[in-house]
């Protein structure tokens, strides 16, 4: 089977990502009008998935580690089809946000399983490129939820096909997941070689499978035991568990979904005085995304992991900068049109950069043998953090102004520029078993720009 095919069916984890993370935002104000919800319940019913997706991302990395990553993407498909199904039908409110947690549990675990099994199956070469697939896939399933919602806002039952049309894609992962090979480096590290090598035989050309088989680690889990969780407190495990930890909250306090949940509102507060315009507006936010993702893939395995990161970071510190400025020195006119560009280049650099970064590089650092479970650690950072902001930022605009919120990202934002610059390793071009090596310590760093 062509590897890419394998990648194409996994990254779904990640259109059914964004798809569910953005579709809320159109479903809400029907939602509203249906269950007659106050602010304080919107606020429930938009958190539900962000909840859900902590506790997700906090089991999904013990279980990975224990049953392999292709049976819990399995158990991931029906979970999204159970969800979307269950939403959709909700005849009460109860129901929906039970619905909606369990998507978002699904979600947790998609959002750090579809990296670490396409890390684990990509070639070395071109490992930035397959597992930026999934943020590529994230950033789709945003757009496409703010297609469907827009083209569903005039039917009847609307929000119920918005949240159930999610089943559709959960169907094909769990189909095209029950044909997909396991991945080699997780049976490996179970001691299963032949395994294996049938896995890899089955993704890569004949003359490749003997050399990446003599390199994955066949010595972890001899005795059928796992590895603690403490390993990840000491030893190798530690810096890995710093920098995932770190990125993660900085992907989130940096501002990047408060300005995709929030953007028309912010095009409306600039000045932008129609509603619809600002929806098109906001459309064409989540198309900037999805294609400087895809530029981020192309140069990814060229330009390495931290030059993508400062770079983007750099364009996020500008922008936000900008937008400040503008919201300090009034709204109307020059600022309601310097908006719109400034919102699309700052998540512009934001899919360059922080976006597939992360979730790439907290698929690579971690040793084999907690990789799962420091994968997990990082995603609940990156979820729990989500969910902070998403309830601090109404308020804090609301107590300190939006130009002073602006103000507040771009200072995090140099944060993190400085933390990647000073702490954040290239892992560019490098098995991940070379990665472990070279964090442990056995073989030396290569320089950073090498
Ligand atoms: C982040 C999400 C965000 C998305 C936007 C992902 O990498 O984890 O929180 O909504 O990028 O493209």
């Amino acid at each position: 089977m062509k590897f890419i095919l394998v990648a194409a069916v996994a990254s779904l984890g990640g259109l059914l990502f964004g798809y569910d993370t953005g579709v809320i935002s159109g479903a809400l104000p029907f939602l509203k009008h249906d269950f007659a919800l106050g602010p304080r319940m919107q606020g429930v019913a938009t958190s539900a998935v962000l909840v859900g997706a902590t506790l997700g991302a906090a089991g999904a990395g013990a279980v990975s580690d224990m049953f392999g990553r292709r049976r819990v993407i399995l158990f991931v498909g029906l979970l999204f089809i159970a969800g979307a199904l269950g939403s959709a039908a909700a005849p009460a409110l109860s129901v929906l946000l039970a619905g909606r947690a369990v998507v978002g549990v699904a979600i947790g675990i998609a959002s750090m399983l579809t990296p670490l099994y396409l890390s684990e199956i990509a070639p070395k070469e071109r490992r930035g490129g397959i597992v930026s697939l999934n943020q590529f896939c994230i950033t789709l399933g945003i757009l496409v939820s703010y297609l469907v919602d827009y083209a569903l806002a005039g039917a009847t039952d609307n929000w119920r096909w918005m949240l159930g049309l999610g089943a559709v894609p959960g169907l094909v992962l769990f189909l095209g997941m029950l044909t997909l090979p396991e991945s080699p480096r997780w049976l490996a590290g179970e001691g299963r070689t032949e395994a294996a090598r049938a896995a890899l035989v089955r993704m890569r050309r004949p003359d490749e499978v003997e050399p990446e088989l003599a390199e994955l680690r066949t010595d972890l889990r001899h005795d059928g035991r796992l590895v603690p969780w403490s390993a990840l407190l000491s030893g190798p495990a530690r810096k890995p568990l710093i920098v995932g930890v770190a990125l993660a909250v900085f992907q989130q306090v940096t501002g990047i979904n408060t300005v995709l949940y929030y953007a028309p509102a912010i095009f409306l507060s600039a000045g932008l005085s129609s509603a619809s315009v600002s929806i098109l507006a906001t459309a064409g936010v989540g198309l900037v995304n999805v294609i400087m993702t895809v530029v981020a893939m192309r140069l990814l395995d060229v330009a390495g992991r931290r030059a993508l990161l400062l770079w983007g970071l750099g364009g996020m510190i500008v922008m936000l900068l900008v937008l400040a400025a503008g919201f300090a020195f009034g709204n109307g006119g020059w600022v309601a049109l310097m908006t719109i560009p400034s919102v699309a280049a700052y998540v512009g650099f934001f899919a360059i950069g922080l976006g597939p970064v992360f979730w790439l590089l907290i698929s690579e650092i971690f040793p084999l043998a907690v990789r799962g479970r420091g994968m997990s650690i990082a995603s609940v950072a990156n979820w729990g953090s989500n969910f902070i902001v998403t309830l601090v930022f109404p308020p804090l605009v609301a107590a300190l102004g939006t130009a002073t919120a602006f103000l507040v990202f771009a200072v995090l934002s140099v944060a993190a520029f400085v933390f990647t610059w000073q702490i954040v390793p290239e892992t560019n071009g490098r098995s991940l078993e070379e990665i472990e090596a070279q964090l442990e310590g056995r073989v030396q760093a290569a320089p950073y720009h090498a």
